[in-house]
């Protein structure tokens, strides 16, 4: 079974084929930075229109390096849910107008849920019960993902997404976007240990995340005492940016990782699986391992898995369709909404 899978649901405009149940035979992306850099962020407008324009031209990629032609296709799986309600209206009407030309049945996909369920396409011994670190640049939370049909959330942040306090941190250190790679890059080169930025804990709530202090901690220290240190003097302070880098990295990596360790260990289960444009930086990667206990696995996507992607919601797609489940033509988008709640 072939299944097209697109995600539309914020600035990349992503397809990719699978063979069911777990074969990625293509994975397509646009990205948008080169369209949004000059306003620091996301434009929800500018967004939509460059998707209108470029989600025909994706999709017919990921058919022909997949080696198929649109009639091979078997079924469709779109993201309705969460993201850029105009953005995911593009990708939902390019799903339902394929579905309906090739006669195939549509199905749609929770965004967040596909993160979870990602590693599978790489790791085809890995099964259910696991937990799922999901760290995004829109999202940061651990799942507890039973079976294919109960996935729920055990903590999230109150704050910012940890791949947004990357991006944040990016702009206070001079770096290009998307943040988390350019601060990594740097980091490389600097110290963790130079600076003892905070690693937040939620007052009553032992699991929950939050970076918003993080990101100001940077802030501060970046200013220096009575903010001294403020443009155009830093350099002469002779202030380390790479140490300021690793520093900031290590402490949201410190984060995740004891959230995410504690949250399977509450659920008792021996999978750790990571997903989200975060599950790419190789210190988190690098620590989970080792201070995972010996008896749990840590599974980590490809890193063309890890970012937004239509390969990850065709194999999310590919287990709703397995579980009977399709969705009607006329299936609506939705901003918000909990993991399993359709199910
Ligand atoms: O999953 P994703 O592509 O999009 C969302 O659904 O948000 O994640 C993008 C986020 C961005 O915030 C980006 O800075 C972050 O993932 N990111 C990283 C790394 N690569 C991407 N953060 C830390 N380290 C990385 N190597
Ligand atoms: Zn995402």
């Amino acid at each position: 079974m072939y299944i097209l899978g697109i995600d539309t649901s914020c600035d990349d405009t992503a397809a990719g084929v699978l063979r069911a149940p777990r074969e990625v035979l293509s994975n397509e992306v646009a990205t948008q930075f080169d369209l949004h850099a000059a306003f620091g962020g996301v434009v929800p407008e500018i967004a939509s229109r460059a998707h209108t324009e470029r989600v025909t031209r994706v999709v017919e990629r990921a058919v022909e390096r997949a080696g198929l032609t649109l009639g091979d296709l078997d079924a469709i799986a779109v993201t309705n849910r969460p993201g850029l309600v105009g953005s995911l209206i593009v990708g939902v009407a390019a799903a339902k107008s394929l579905a309906v030309a090739l006669d195939i049945p549509l199905v749609g996909v929770h965004h967040i849920e596909a993160h979870c369920t990602a590693a599978l396409a790489d790791h085809p011994d890995l099964d259910y019960p696991f937990v799922a670190l999901v760290a995004s640049g829109g999202h940061t939370a651990v799942y507890d993902c039973a079976g294919p049909g109960a996935i729920e959330v055990i903590c999230q942040t109150i704050d910012d997404a940890a791949g947004e306090c990357f991006d944040k941190v990016a702009v206070l250190l001079d770096l290009p976007q998307p943040g988390g790679p350019a601060v990594s890059r740097l980091a490389e080169s600097g110290d963790p240990k130079a600076v003892r930025f905070p690693r937040a804990r939620v007052k009553g709530d032992s699991l929950a995340f939050s970076f918003s202090g993080l990101k100001t901690a940077v802030l501060y220290h970046l200013k220096g005492p009575g903010g001294r240190r403020e443009d155009p003097d830093r350099a002469d302070l002779g202030m380390d940016r790479a140490s300021v880098a690793a520093s900031f990295e290590q402490a949201a990596v410190d984060v995740l990782v004891d959230r995410s360790l504690r949250a399977l260990a509450v659920r008792g289960y021996r999978e750790l699986v990571v997903g989200g444009g975060v599950a790419a930086n190789r210190r988190l990667r690098a620590d989970l391992a080792a201070r995972a206990p010996a008896e749990v696995r840590v599974r980590f996507p490809s890193m063309a898995l890890c970012a937004d992607n239509g390969a990850m919601i065709a194999l999310r797609g590919a287990e709703l369709l397995a579980a009977g489940i399709t969705s009607p033509l006329d299936l609506d988008v939705s901003a918000t909404g909990e993991p399993g709640a359709l199910l």
